[in-house]
């Protein structure tokens, strides 16, 4: 008989690699996400400190070969209130094309959650290549991205002055400074910021050159943001073409790598500081949050044209007592929420009771359900970012007691939208 495209492989093993496999690994790495297949020795080094996890490191294996990836490391993830729960990040997920449609990802996927549950994890994330991969392992599109490109001749800023008022001043750095300061006023936005997630020391190591992930590495600028009392309170990297029209004028592109701000005069102070450059008539702004304040620190907000909106951050969660409990509330209430796994890993129903202080408690009952849902529809709803209206609207949320999406919402929903600035 012969497979179906769903029909598990067997006689392909899945398991965990070793470190003297990286390199066979990284190669069918690289074939999936369609690289030059072989990584010089350098750049190998570079990717086996990033890309191996020892332990969570998976690879398929055919004849010897290996023909599919998948890794997961440890990392937190900030809930709506500032606590950080932790989570099973996923990456460098890759099928070879030779090997696609035979339930390879779904073996290594069940695998990982399974070890993530037993561990303790709370939520699994990942940031999806594709919209429709992920939401039949449980995942939901959590926090959303959007770029913007600015026309800056018509932002209204005035070419003549200098804009990082504000009180402070913005300073360009060099990497090593950013490699000093980064970590800390990432640690502060991490606690301020739902959907942040956790960096670590590599992050910055190849944010800044020390590490070399790719085979070319070009210099960004670095400048920060000190507040008038002389704390770092923004940081940015970014990097600038080389443009010039006919008769002589400057059409510089300024691209933004990514902008670190604590406060909205720190945020002011470095987008104003960008779209004050000589020769920059367009800034692209990299991914920021789709309730960003950028448009409106300009004089003229259209100047400030969406050229992205995409998910970004897809989270799975794990246990459901643990994240209801995490996160604080917009209101007092109460709601008992019928949630359904077909993985087995989180299903249940569960009250949960918020409090007028902001905190919450929830364990499984036997009370009637207000609103049944997938757990893939958990997350965005979890994160404040999505509106149990509009879900029950889409037929993906339902509502067992008239009403009840909406006091959902009254209870779940945020005043800002949550961010993940990073893509791993
Ligand atoms: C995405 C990818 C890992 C899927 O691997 P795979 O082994 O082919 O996936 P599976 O065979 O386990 O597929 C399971 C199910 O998901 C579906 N699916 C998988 N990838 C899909 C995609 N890109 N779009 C839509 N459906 C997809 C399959 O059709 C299958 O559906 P079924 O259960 O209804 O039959 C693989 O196509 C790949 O490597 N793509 C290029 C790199 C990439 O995008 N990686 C993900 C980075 S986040």
């Amino acid at each position: 008989m012969t497979p179906s495209a769903a029909t598990p492989r067997t006689d392909i093993d899945v398991r965990l690699i070793t470190e003297t496999e990286f390199a066979d690994w990284n190669r069918a790495l690289n074939t999936g996400f369609l690289r030059e297949p072989t990584s010089s020795e350098e750049n190998l080094e570079a990717r086996r400190r990033l890309c191996f996890t020892p332990g969570r490191s998976l690879g398929a294996f055919d004849g010897g070969r290996c023909v599919a990836t998948f890794r997961s490391f440890a990392q937190e993830l900030t809930a709506v209130g500032g606590a950080a729960v932790p989570a099973d990040a996923i990456t460098n997920v890759s099928v070879t094309p030779t090997h696609r449609r035979r339930g390879l990802l779904t073996r290594m996927m069940a695998q990982d959650l399974a070890a993530a549950k037993e561990r303790g994890d709370v939520v699994a994330t990942l940031v999806a290549a594709e919209y429709p991969i992920y939401g039949r392992y449980g995942f939901g599109p959590a926090t959303w991205s959007t770029e913007w490109t600015v026309d800056v001749p018509r932002t209204g800023l005035d070419p003549r002055r200098s804009h990082p008022e504000c009180g402070g001043r913005v300073d360009l750095v060099d990497a090593e400074d950013v490699r000093k300061l980064g970590p800390d006023l990432h640690e502060r936005l991490r606690a301020l910021q739902p959907g942040a997630v956790s960096r670590t020391d590599v992050w910055w190591k190849t944010a800044t050159g020390a590490v070399r992930f790719h085979p070319t590495w070009n210099e960004p600028f670095f400048a920060v943001y000190r507040s008038a009392g002389g704390e770092v309170e923004g940081m940015v990297s970014y990097a600038a073409d080389d443009t010039w029209g006919d008769s002589r004028q400057p059409l510089n592109t300024v691209r933004v790598n990514w902008l670190l701000a604590v406060d909205p005069a720190a945020e002011r102070a470095l987008w104003r500081y960008l779209c004050s450059i000589d020769w920059v008539v367009k800034v692209k702004s990299g991914w920021r949050a789709p309730d960003d304040l950028l448009p409106f620190l300009l004089p003229d907000p259209r100047a400030a044209a969406v050229t992205t909106q995409a998910d970004w951050l897809w989270v799975r969660v794990l246990d459901v007592v643990r994240a209801l409990e995490a996160r604080t509330y917009e209101a007092a209430g109460s709601l008992v929420l019928e949630v359904t796994d077909g993985a087995g890993l989180a299903g249940g129903r569960y009250r949960l009771r918020a409090s007028e202080d902001g905190t919450g408690t929830c364990a499984t009952t036997t009370d009637d359900a207000d609103l049944t849902l997938d757990v893939a529809e958990l997350a965005p709803l979890w994160l404040g970012d999505e509106s149990a209206v509009r879900l029950a609207a889409l037929g993906r949320v339902r509502e067992e007691r008239a009403g009840a999406a909406r006091e959902a919402d009254a209870l779940l929903r945020t005043s800002r939208r949550p961010w993940c600035p990073d893509m791993f």
